[in-house]
């Protein structure tokens, strides 16, 4: 695997590979990557496809006491990680490369981004959609490769896209768990052993939820359950919500998929999951 630090190396690496007729595939990350990442990383791979990862931990998508200066930062097993999933270049932009002095644009989407997690932490999706522009722009890919364990943040890429005329097709790629369930999570080490029991109860929750809603249950009494349910686990609830899978409205329209969403931290954790309520 090839590693990129600087975007002139990057963009020539890019350049030579497009003039050989191969396809450019992103997959963007923070590091400390889990099976999640991979999944991703397999689902970018085809044959005449250069898969690149980017690995940049975003110091504009963290607010005020969030853990920017704790979040796990793994370059070395990171590294070991792509190359053993097959993925062809890594970029790894310094913090300068991203953010130079005098950098002053903000790319914000409205609608999708303001309730959930945008709404529990401000400016969060306006550091998302930044950097994903820069790194659409940088790399230049036709196809990229996002978890749908961040739904939000998958549907303000998508709305981004459609907004801006980019030229990629954005893939969403299925959350992987643990056996018992837990969404997979570079967070997740943040978790005390007797923790890590207890989270279970957030896809637990979600789950009891959307199976009575799907078998007509009231929607509302199936969220104050999973509220109440994790609240009995320990976590303190930012929200448990059941929105338009699309518009991420609190309205579904009839016949349009819903998901559900939740946001809770157990400890100094904040966990997030979400799961389609109405199957096939
Ligand atoms: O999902 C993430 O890891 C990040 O939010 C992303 C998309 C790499 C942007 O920093």
């Amino acid at each position: 695997m090839e590693i990129y630090r600087e975007l002139a190396g990057l963009r020539a690496a890019l350049e030579a590979a497009r003039a050989s007729g191969r396809e450019v595939a992103l997959v963007p990350t923070m590091g400390a990557l889990h099976a999640g990442h991979i999944a991703l990383v397999e689902a970018a791979r085809r044959p005449g496809t250069t898969v690149v990862a980017s690995i940049f931990v975003n110091p504009r998508q963290f607010g005020a006491g969030e853990d920017l200066s704790r979040y796990p930062r793994k370059e070395t097993s990171d590294i070991a990680m792509l190359t053993e999933a097959g993925c062809d270049l890594l970029w790894l932009p310094p913090v300068e490369q991203m953010y130079p002095d005098g950098f002053a644009t903000i790319v914000s989407v409205s609608g999708v981004s303001e309730g959930l997690d945008g709404a529990a932490r401000p400016g969060h999706f306006d550091g998302v959609a930044t950097v994903v522009a820069k790194l659409f722009n940088q790399v230049r890919p036709t196809r990229a490769f996002f978890g749908e364990k961040d739904f939000q943040q998958l549907a303000v890429v998508r709305r981004m896209v459609t907004d801006l005329d980019v030229e990629v097709e954005i893939t969403g790629v299925p959350t992987q768990r643990e056996d018992d369930g837990l969404a997979l999570s570079s967070r997740n080490v943040y978790l005390s052993p007797e923790e890590r029991q207890r989270a279970v109860a957030l896809p637990r929750a979600l789950g009891i939820a959307a199976r009575a809603i799907r078998g007509g249950s009231d929607s509302a009494k199936a969220l104050d359950d999973a509220t109440a349910a994790l609240t009995a686990a320990g976590f303190e609830v930012d929200y448990v919500a059941l929105v338009d899978a699309e518009t991420l409205s609190p309205q579904p329209t009839p016949g349009r998929r819903r998901q559900l969403l939740a946001a809770a931290r157990l400890g100094k954790t904040r966990l997030i999951d979400n799961l389609a309520v109405d199957l096939g």
